[in-house]
């Protein structure tokens, strides 16, 4: 078989070396992508007249049959032709004869390659906003039932203060928020054309990138062709975003397990997002949450992967730019995979509201609303403190919780302590005072629905 660019060379390429630089197997992936930035080129080169117009008609109808081949699974790419951009070249001759060979004119795989992944990561990464708000919906929709359920917040894994579940869950709201935020800022720097560099300097040919640049969708072409064909950042910036968005969903997955053992019974996840253990018939393991939280080191490793791989290179376009793809693959079905089972996990999980509530009853997480009483009453915050430490820990050596301490035992620590204390440290009291705003209050919990209700739409 002979290579498109065989012509300077007098042996055939080692099998081994074949096999190990070509990259078939996985930018495959990139095929129509492939074919529609080729479609735009062919109808511009048609366009300023560098090719006859039934030339690029000819051409235009044989990339369309090797798509609708493409989708039927009628095609076989062979690692002889080394990447997709040689594959459907040598597909497209092979269907419509030698002038397939005009396609690549004024253009090399190094500014295909670039636009194609331009391509693909804009349609991933609409697709990927489109499921963090599926994410964010099913948050939101949890937490509107949830505004007056209690559990203890906490800080350091000891129990703090109690705050609303919703306010809670929208915590999480807001971090996919800003991350949505990130992937569609992202989109800026994504659209850009670099279509018509060349390998690296530009093309002797009379091309239109503007013109080829408003065909596929981009808001401007690089201004530098250079830098065109030899940048990755904008899968960098990817990989980055992503990486961020991992850690909340590992996060978030982390309290999904916590909140389901044994220990806490927060929170049950469905049995369908769940598996048993072949040998304990009692167990209901969280194996989705904990893959989610697993799989933010790949994600973080692509990341890193690429910039290692982009640290040393000078310009312009150098083969080991080939190795950012299959990262960028693999970060992609990671968060799709990802952020579509979390949505209906967290849809389907049922809230122990009961046991919330119990866990809250049971703990000195009321302490420092005992301190804002007695500022409230006069006493400077600091003296509030000591009081209270020696309160609790009282309370703690008697085995009682603060609302189980009687009004002689308050009077001992301090005079100012009155029958209201009782009210006051009610849990739902606790919870309701926190009135300030963005705080865990119902009033303020409900205004937060509201804003995030306006922002996903
Ligand atoms: N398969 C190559 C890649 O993914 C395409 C560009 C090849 N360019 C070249 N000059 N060898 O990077």
């Amino acid at each position: 078989m002979s290579k498109l660019w065989g012509g300077r060379f007098t042996k055939e390429t080692n099998k081994l070396v074949e096999v190990f630089t070509a990259s078939i197997n996985f930018d495959q992936k990139l095929a129509f992508e492939d074919i529609e930035g080729s479609l735009a080129h062919v109808q511009m080169l048609s366009e300023c007249n560098i090719i006859p117009k039934n030339d690029a008609e000819t051409i235009k109808n044989g990339l369309l049959t090797i798509k609708q081949k493409i989708e039927n699974g009628e095609v076989q790419f062979s690692v002889e032709n080394e990447d997709i951009h040689m594959n459907i070249e040598k597909l497209l001759i092979d269907e419509i004869g030698p002038v397939g060979g005009k396609l690549h004119t004024g253009r090399s795989r190094n500014d295909q390659v670039a636009t194609d992944m331009h391509l693909y990561l804009r349609n991933q990464t609409l697709n990927i906003i489109e499921l963090v708000k599926g994410v964010q919906t099913a948050l939101l929709q949890q937490a509107e039932e949830h505004v007056h359920t209690i559990l203890p917040g906490y800080t350091h894994l000891q129990r703090a203060q109690p705050v609303s579940f919703a306010h809670h869950l929208l915590a999480y709201f807001w971090m996919f928020e800003r991350d949505k935020d990130r992937l569609q800022d992202s989109l800026k720097r994504i659209n850009w054309s670099p279509l018509g560099s060349g390998a690296l300097a530009g093309t002797t040919f009379p091309i239109n990138r503007s013109k080829t640049a408003e065909l596929l969708g981009f808001d401007k072409v690089y201004p530098n062709s250079m830098d065109a064909v030899s940048d990755r950042d904008f899968i960098v910036e990817f990989l980055s975003i992503s990486s961020l968005l991992m850690t909340h969903i590992s996060r978030l997955s982390e309290e999904l397990v916590i909140w389901s053992s044994q220990e806490f019974q927060f929170i049950e996840l469905d049995d369908s997002f769940c598996t048993g253990s072949s040998i304990m018939p009692q167990k209901k393991n969280p194996d989705v949450p904990e893959l989610l939280r697993a799989k933010t080191g790949r994600v973080y490793g692509n990341l890193v992967g690429l910039l290692t791989v982009l640290k040393g290179l000078p310009l312009a376009y150098n083969k080991d730019m080939q190795e950012d793809k299959e990262g960028m693959f693999d970060t992609v079905e990671t968060l799709d995979g990802s952020l579509r089972l979390l949505a209906p996990m967290i849809e389907t999980m049922t809230v122990n509201t009961d046991k919330m509530y119990a866990a809250v009853a049971q703990d000195y997480s009321n302490a420092t609303d005992i301190a804002d009483y007695l500022v409230t009453k006069g006493l400077p915050f600091r003296q509030a403190h000591e009081v209270i430490g020696k309160t609790v820990l009282y309370a703690i050596e008697q085995k009682k919780f603060l609302l189980a301490l009687t009004m002689d035992e308050y009077k001992q620590f301090h005079e100012l302590f009155e029958e209201d204390i009782y009210d006051v440290l009610q849990p739902k009291n606790v919870v309701e005072a926190r009135n300030s705003e963005g705080g865990t209050s119902s009033e303020q919990v409900k205004l937060q629905i509201i804003v995030a209700k306006q922002s996903l739409q």
